[in-house]
C-alpha cells in the first residue's frame, strides 16, 4: 500500500480534530456535481465575500425558464407582462419567506445591488440640522457614503471605533453614543452584521438596544447572509441591504433592501421615476408616490433576473444554510490555527492577522499581512501576484472598508489629514500618491474568505502557498 501523501495525512488529522465536519459532507457531493468547473480548472477560490459561486443547475433552471416563456416588461398589463409580474412578485415573496420577514412588517425592494439599497436609504432618510448618523469604523464605503447625505442636510456623523487586536467594538462606548439620542430628531445607526474586512460578527442585540433608545437601525447584511441565517422574525432592523450574487453567485445585478414598512413610511424620496408613482402631471406639476415597495423601485427592474433569485434561494435552502455555516466554521478554525503556527527559522511570525483569533462570532473571512524573516512587510500586491500564479483567487487592498483598514494598519487621523491637506492633494489623490503619503506603512492587506463549497483542499493549498513565503 502506498504511504499517504502529505495532503491525505493533513486531511486525516483535520477530520480527527474536527469530527463535526463529517456532517457537512453533502457539500463535497454538491461541489463535485454542481461546481465541477472549480476543480476541473484547479481553481482555489478564496473570495466568497467578493462574490459567491453559482451551481450549474441554477443557470440551467433559469435558462429553461427563459427559453420556454415569453416575458414582457412587468409595468404593462398584457399577457406577457402579467406573466412576468407574477414571477417578480413570487420572487419578492420568496425573499421575505427566506429571511422569515413578515410581509406585514417588511417590504422587499429590489435594487441593482447592496450599494443601491444603501443609497435608497441615505438619500431618503429625513436628516435635518442637528440629526445624527452613527456608524462603526469597519463599514463598507457604501455605508460610509451615507455621511455625505447627512452632511449636506446638517446632520452630524459619529464613528464608533473598533479596537485592536480583535477589531470589535467596545460596547460600553457604543452604548454611550446610543444614549445620546436626539429627542424629536432623526437618529440613524448603521453597522455590518459581519465586517467584510475582519470577518467580525457584531452583536445583533444592538438592534433592539438602539431602537429602544430612539434610533433607526441599518444592518448591512451583505457579507453576513451568505453563510449565516438572518432571521427577521427574531431580529427587527429597520433597513437591511444585501446583494444576491454574494449569497449564491447568480444572478449578478440584483440586490434588495428589506425595510420595515413603518420606517420606510418615514423616508422622503428626493425624486420620482417611472414605476414609483400612481399619478404624475406635467401641467399640474404634481406627482403622487406609489405605496410600499413600488415607490422605491426606480424604472424597470432587472425583471428577467428576478426569477433566478428565487432559484438561488431555493438552492441554498436545499443545501441548508446551517450546513454551510458549520463547514465554514471548521475550515476557518483550521486555517486560522495553521497560519498562526507559521514561523520563519528565526522564529519571527510569517503572518499578522487582523481581527479575532478565535472563531466565535467570526464569519469565514481572514485578513492578514505577510512579513519576511527580518520583520519587513511583503507588499500585499506581491502576495496577490504570487497567489495568481498559483491559481488562488483572493482579495487584496482595503476591500472598500477604509475604516477597518486604517485601524488594522495603524494609520492615524493626524497622518491621514496631513496627507489629504497637502496642496497637491486638494482635488485628486491616486492610490500611488496615497502610498507615498503614508510612507512605509502598508496601504492594504490580503483577504481570504470561505463560502458555500469551500473544502479542506482550498484551505490546505492556501497554507501551502503561505509556507512557500517562509524564510525569505
Ligand atoms: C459588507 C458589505 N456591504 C456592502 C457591500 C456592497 O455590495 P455591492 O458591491 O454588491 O453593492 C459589500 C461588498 O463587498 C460588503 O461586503
Amino acid at each position: 500500500m502506498n504511504s499517504p501523501t502529505r495532503f491525505e495525512s493533513a486531511n486525516e488529522a483535520f477530520l480527527l480534530d474536527y469530527p463535526g465536519y463529517h456532517s457537512t459532507q453533502s457539500l463535497d457531493t454538491l461541489r463535485a456535481r454542481e461546481y465541477s468547473r472549480l476543480d476541473a480548472a484547479n481553481h482555489t477560490y478564496l473570495d466568497y465575500t467578493g462574490g459567491g459561486l453559482y451551481a450549474i443547475s441554477q443557470v440551467w433552471a433559469h435558462h429553461d425558464l427563459l427559453a420556454n416563456s415569453v416575458f414582457g416588461n412587468p409595468h404593462s398589463s398584457n399577457p406577457t407582462s402579467m406573466a412576468m409580474t407574477k414571477l417578480v412578485e413570487q420572487a419578492r415573496q420568496y425573499v421575505a419567506h427566506f429571511f422569515k420577514a413578515s410581509p406585514e412588517e417588511y417590504a422587499v425592494i429590489f435594487t441593482p445591488n447592496a450599494s443601491a439599497a444603501l443609497k435608497l436609504v441615505g438619500e431618503a432618510y429625513p436628516f435635518e440640522p442637528g440629526d445624527q448618523y452613527l456608524l462603526t469604523f469597519d463599514n463598507h464605503n457604501s455605508v460610509n457614503g451615507i455621511r455625505e447625505f447627512a452632511r449636506a442636510r446638517g446632520a452630524t456623523t459619529t464613528y464608533v471605533p473598533v479596537d485592536l487586536p480583535d477589531m470589535r467594538v467596545d460596547e460600553a462606548q457604543l452604548l454611550e453614543n446610543l444614549d445620546k439620542t436626539r429627542t424629536g430628531g432623526h437618529n440613524l445607526f448603521a453597522y455590518p452584521a459581519q465586517s467584510n474586512f475582519s470577518g467580525v460578527q457584531h452583536s445583533l442585540e444592538w438592534i433592539a438596544q438602539a431602537q429602544a433608545r430612539g434610533w433607526d437601525v441599518l444592518l448591512d447584511a451583505a457579507a453576513f447572509v451568505a453563510t449565516n441565517c438572518l432571521d427577521l422574525s427574531r431580529w427587527h432592523p429597520d433597513f437591511v441591504p444585501l446583494s444576491f450574487y454574494k449569497m449564491f453567485g447568480y444572478p449578478t445585478g440584483v440586490g434588495c433592501l428589506l425595510a420595515r414598512r413603518e420606517a420606510l413610511a418615514r423616508l422622503c424620496r428626493p425624486w420620482f421615476a417611472g414605476g414609483t408613482i400612481t399619478v404624475a402631471s406635467v401641467q399640474g406639476d404634481r406627482h403622487y408616490l406609489a405605496e410600499g415597495e413600488a415607490a422605491f423601485e426606480d424604472g424597470t427592474p432587472n425583471y428577467l433576473n428576478l426569477p433566478a433569485v428565487e432559484i438561488g434561494l431555493r438552492h441554498l435552502e436545499t443545501i441548508g444554510l446551517q450546513t454551510i455555516h458549520e463547514r465554514v466554521h471548521y475550515l476557518l478554525s483550521w486555517l486560522l490555527n495553521s497560519l498562526l503556527t507559521l514561523r520563519h527559522k528565526n522564529n519571527q511570525p510569517l503572518v499578522s492577522l487582523y481581527g479575532p483569533i478565535e472563531t466565535k462570532q467570526h464569519g469565514g473571512t481572514l485578513t492578514m499581512n505577510f512579513y519576511r524573516a527580518d520583520g519587513t512587510l511583503i507588499d500585499h500586491r506581491v502576495i496577490e501576484q504570487q497567489a495568481n500564479k498559483a491559481n488562488i483567487s483572493l482579495r487584496t487592498g482595503c476591500f472598500c472598508n477604509p475604516g477597518g483598514g486604517e485601524i488594522a494598519l495603524g494609520l492615524s487621523a493626524g497622518e491621514l489629514t496631513a496627507c489629504f491637506r497637502q496642496p497637491t492633494h486638494q482635488s485628486r489623490l491616486t492610490i500611488d500618491d496615497f502610498r507615498l503619503c503614508i510612507d512605509g506603512k502598508s496601504s492594504g492587506a490580503v483577504r481570504v474568505s470561505l463560502g458555500l463549497v469551500s473544502n479542506f483542499a482550498d484551505v490546505y493549498r492556501f497554507v501551502q502557498f503561505s509556507q512557500s513565503l517562509l524564510n525569505q
